[in-house]
């Protein structure tokens, strides 16, 4: 796919428009700003989140008499993240061409391998799953390997959006039901501070995570806007949690999960799909249908690299801009502490397909 092709694999595309990027120039400026971001979110990782499985909870403190219910919860979230390995194998593989994105990738296994780590434990110091159990657990779901969902390279980064933000929500709402916050009053009452810091510190993490793959969906969306929004346009359309079909109790799990407040799919339209749409300058699923609609009423110059005036009122790529000029500012800063400026730095370059702010596009 042209997204994971290096620059020298990309001769055969159409003619470039005079004025306008190449797709192996846009190719190589995304994969700069990935460089740049993922340099800055490892440091940042390393100083604010290097958390322990093992030895950052107190672990034979944790609640001995949890409800039986949120142990479904708790196993759930260790049966999904403990697919860390197929996920980051999988995602590597798709993404070796790109440094920023395959190291990454990396970084980011490594820590859904502490998730996966840390919800074990919960599983077994809730003090209700014998470590027989757990085992035997383990060897079912190791049994099954989760594959990518979409083939290419950016349906997988915009499906990681949604999940990273999806996963974020579902630990935030058991954080307040271990906190005794929960709206169900089934729930409430309940305290376990252990818990409620396991499930607060992995919130944290997905949050950076949604962070790093949201910067890279508006990366894309600023320089390939109608295949960047048909991508968005698909994985809505049939969006579920990671290894949902892997899972064998997945019903159970996701029923429980849904009767206690945690998630379902008005926390996915409310929480997840219209916050990811906000952040990406989309007003709606409607305007976003609409938008692509309208774009393919264009006539398009066979597939080629040619921006239609349509696509650019499909979302506020004023917004997106902006956004991206923000991460290239962070880059250059987080560049200039440690010297890279002096050799190569990263910048920000405008596409000229965008827009100006008399509505005239630079090159129509
Ligand atoms: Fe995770
Ligand atoms: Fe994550």
């Amino acid at each position: 796919m042209a997204e994971v092709m290096p620059p020298n694999m990309l001769n055969d595309r159409p003619r470039t428009p005079a004025g306008l990027l190449s797709n192996a120039e846009k190719d190589r400026l995304i994969e700069r700003g990935f460089l740049g971001l993922y340099r800055w979110y490892t440091a940042r990782s390393q100083e604010t989140r290097n958390w322990n499985a093992d030895r950052s909870f107190d672990w034979r403190s944790m609640n001995q008499n949890l409800p039986p219910e949120l142990i479904t919860v708790i196993q759930g979230f260790f049966a999904v993240e403990q697919y860390a390995p197929d996920f980051t194998s999988s995602l590597i593989h798709l993404v070796r061409r790109s440094h920023g994105r395959s190291h990454f990738q990396m970084r980011w296994g490594s820590e859904e391998e502490k998730h996966a780590d840390a919800w074990e434990n919960a599983v077994l110091f809730s003090g209700q799953r014998s470590p027989a159990w757990i085992e035997d657990y383990k060897h079912r779901l190791k049994s099954q390997t989760w594959e990518l969902p979409f083939p290419d390279a950016i349906h997988n980064l915009v499906y990681t959006v949604f999940q990273e933000r999806a996963t974020q929500l579902n630990y935030l709402n058991m954080m307040k039901i271990a906190q005794g916050k929960s709206e169900k009053p089934h729930l409430r009452g309940i305290v376990d501070p252990v818990l409620a810091k396991v499930a607060q510190t992995i919130a944290v993490d997905e949050a950076a995570h949604y962070n790093f793959f949201l910067e890279g969906a508006r990366m894309y969306l600023y320089y390939y806007p109608e295949r960047t929004l048909e991508a968005i346009r698909n994985v809505i359309g049939m969006f579920s949690m990671p290894a949902a079909t892997l899972i064998p109790d997945w019903r159970e799990f996701s029923e429980t999960v849904y009767r206690a407040g945690i998630y379902g799919p008005r926390d996915f339209n409310r929480d997840v799909m219209q916050v990811a749409f906000r952040n990406l300058g989309i007003e709606s699923r409607k305007s976003l249908e609409e938008g692509i609609r309208k774009t393919r009423e264009v006539p398009d110059f066979e597939g080629g690299n040619f921006a239609t005036t349509a696509i650019w009122d499909t979302f506020d790529y004023g917004q997106v801009e902006g956004d991206v000029k923000r991460l290239h500012v962070k880059i250059e800063e987080y560049e200039k502490g440690i010297g890279f400026d002096l050799y190569d730095p990263t910048t920000f370059i405008e596409n000229p397909a965008v827009p100006k702010k008399d509505g005239q596009a630079a090159d129509d």
